[in-house]
């Protein structure tokens, strides 16, 4: 029997983004240019604006009860935080030890103490979530873990051993989350799904069977409902289900994919 060839790292994403990867290839080698971010922050936090205009997607979260599945180092946490009401209370979820530490020094040194107070730190496995706490949280970030080209790029020994069979272990993963994200949220809440991957099968790809999986238990917004780009910041594409930045086309900003799903029924339902 002939074994079949597996394509390398540019001949799969050449054959992903058909005569746009060279110039998608060059954005992701520039630096990135990431900015201050210092909306209600004791001191600003420097991130990529394809990051804000991701969380920010979620809507202002006000007197919320908010869930970060995948929050560590913090940057998205950060912008929910900039918008919490004194009745608002984020729980930032990380699974890793070292992470953990990060994103609770990184909270300790950007929030001021009111805010602070309001955002808890757990280290639960996002993909379980949902076994534990149903139909509880009015909106829920999961911003998976992924394929993150622009840091697999810059890196020979990981480029070397990149294969395509890692972005579909990446997308097997990121759609348990979304399930246990989808789980964890409360009829007419929202799930925003969030990825810094190029790869079509990690992000609209991971929604279509989410929603195959669980018909009519969520719905996806699209403008008007959704809150749409953020002023100033990179202007998205519209994707078959969410929206992309991707730093060809904005300005060196991204690669970022996000989706907005409200929820239309108890989880239990059938
Ligand atoms: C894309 S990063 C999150 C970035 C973060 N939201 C931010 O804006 O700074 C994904 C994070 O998910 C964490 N992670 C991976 N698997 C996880 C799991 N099963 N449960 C919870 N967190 C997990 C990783 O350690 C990583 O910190």
């Amino acid at each position: 029997m002939v074994k079949k060839r597996k394509p390398g790292f540019d001949e799969f994403y050449s054959s992903l983004f058909p005569g746009r990867w060279p110039a998608l290839r060059e954005a992701l080698t520039a630096d990135g240019s990431p900015s201050p971010f210092a909306e209600a922050l004791s001191k600003p936090y420097f991130l990529d604006a394809a990051s804000v205009s991701a969380a920010r997607a979620l809507g202002p979260t006000g007197d919320s009860l908010v869930l970060d599945l995948c929050a560590a180092p913090g940057g998205k946490t950060l912008v929910l935080a900039s918008s919490l009401g004194p009745g608002g209370r984020i729980v930032a979820n990380e699974r890793s030890g070292e992470r953990r530490r990060r994103l609770r020094a990184v909270l300790d040194e950007h929030l001021p103490p009111p805010l602070r107070e309001r955002v808890c730190v757990t280290g639960h496995d996002a993909a379980r979530w949902g076994l534990h706490e149903q139909d509880r949280y009015d909106l829920v970030l999961l911003d998976a873990p992924c394929s993150s080209e622009r840091h697999l790029i810059r890196d020979p020994v990981r480029l070397a051993a990149w294969s395509p069979a890692r972005s579909r272990n990446l997308a097997l993963r990121a759609y348990a989350m979304l399930l246990a994200a989808l789980q964890a949220v409360k009829p007419g809440g929202r799930v925003l799904y969030s990825t810094c991957a190029l790869a079509p099968g990690e992000n609209d790809e991971v929604v279509r069977r989410a929603l195959a999986r669980r018909p009519g238990l969520v719905r996806v917004l699209r403008e008007p409902e959704h809150p749409g780009p953020a002023p100033g910041g990179p202007v998205p594409e519209a994707t078959e289900y969410g929206h992309a930045i991707w730093p060809d086309t904005a300005g060196g900003a991204g690669p970022i994919y996000y989706a907005l799903l409200e929820k239309i029924r108890p989880s239990g339902l059938a």
